[in-house]
């Protein structure tokens, strides 16, 4: 199946059928996303998921953020067109392993990355993104301790900013963004020496950047750690002619419609998110014919887990 006109067509009029409403994350394939209702990161499809009026959720991105959405509106039925599209930072805790952590810490509040199983987010005080991670932590009481979990480099990023010493960092990460690393990254600042640069804190190399800019490779005003969505608001206001992106590709279409006249340029054109990719034109097409694959969470983890996530949306920007 071929993302042509006729593609786009057929979906659009198979989601109408179906009083369905397309959502997609910035990493989708950009057929993906052009061709669906909202666009954007994962708290902004979180709080779009919890607002849309339409019963059913097709959600093209990975399965996480499916059951997020399940989460918030249980009622609704949710969709993705490959249940198979995982994600190895969420793989990268168990549920068992929370509770012996938490047993570790019992007095501690737990932050949890959107990125995690229904199972861990039950387990969990508040959620965040990579677009709020900072407020939520600022939020709690300072003389708490707070576990974070599941990224090192976003809770490293978190722990440098707040300085909250208090904050202990769970060993997990992504591959595609623990994949982008320091030596790309000061290859490509060396060769475009006017480039502003964005990097997402999953990234291995969100340390380098600032180091970078300590050391005056990078002047320190441009360098920005930027979510997602975060890269979409400063591309529209962006001065610069060039732009390095550190983050998974897939954020490159939308930056570029965003700000057409910025040379954005990727950082490791290889950092492709497999289960991101695995939404395909023709899995598209097929959920939308067969209605599946539905996405289930146990009402009762719905339930206990929705607090956290909730907390998670009333906060930031
Ligand atoms: P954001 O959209 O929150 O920046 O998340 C990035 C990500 O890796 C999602 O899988
Ligand atoms: Fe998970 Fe990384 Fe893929 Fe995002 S890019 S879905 S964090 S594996």
């Amino acid at each position: 199946v071929e993302a042509t006109p006729q593609w786009a067509a057929e979906v659009r009029r198979l989601a109408d059928l179906r009083g369905a409403t397309l959502l997609a994350h910035n990493y989708q394939l950009p057929a993906i996303q052009d061709v669906a209702d909202h666009v954007g990161d994962s708290l902004a499809l979180s709080r779009m998921a919890a607002e849309v009026s339409e019963d059913t959720i097709v959600f093209c991105g990975v399965h996480f953020m499916a059951e997020t959405a399940k989460i918030l509106s249980p009622q609704k039925t949710i969709l993705i067109p490959d249940q198979r599209a995982g994600c190895s930072l969420a793989d990268s805790i168990t549920a068992d392993q929370l509770r012996e952590w938490k047993a570790d810490f019992p007095d501690a509040v737990v932050v949890s990355y959107v990125n995690t199983t229904a199972e861990i987010k039950a387990l969990t005080d508040i959620c965040c993104t990579s677009s709020n991670a900072v407020e939520v932590v600022e939020s709690i009481d300072p003389g708490r301790d707070i576990l974070f979990l599941p990224d090192q480099f976003l809770g490293a990023h978190v722990k440098r900013v707040t300085g909250r010493e208090n904050l202990h960092i769970w060993a997990g990460e992504c591959h595609v963004h623990a994949g982008i690393n320091g030596d790309e990254l000061a290859e490509k600042s060396r060769t475009h020496p006017d480039a502003e640069l964005y990097v997402h804190p999953e990234c291995g190399c969100a340390t380098s950047a600032l180091y970078l800019a300590g050391e005056g490779f990078v002047p320190a005003d441009k360098v920005k750690i930027l979510s997602t969505g975060g890269m979409l608001d400063a591309a529209r206001t962006t001065a610069s002619k060039q732009v390095l992106v550190a983050t998974e590709i897939g954020m490159l279409h939308q930056l570029r419609m965003a700000a057409p006249d910025v040379d954005f340029l990727a950082v490791n054109d290889r950092a492709s998110c497999g289960y991101m990719k695995m939404i395909t034109p023709a899995a598209l097409l097929r959920c939308l014919v067969e209605g599946r694959d539905e996405v289930h969470v146990d009402l009762e983890t719905a339930n206990i887990a929705s607090k956290s996530v909730q907390r998670m949306i009333e906060i930031g920007t």
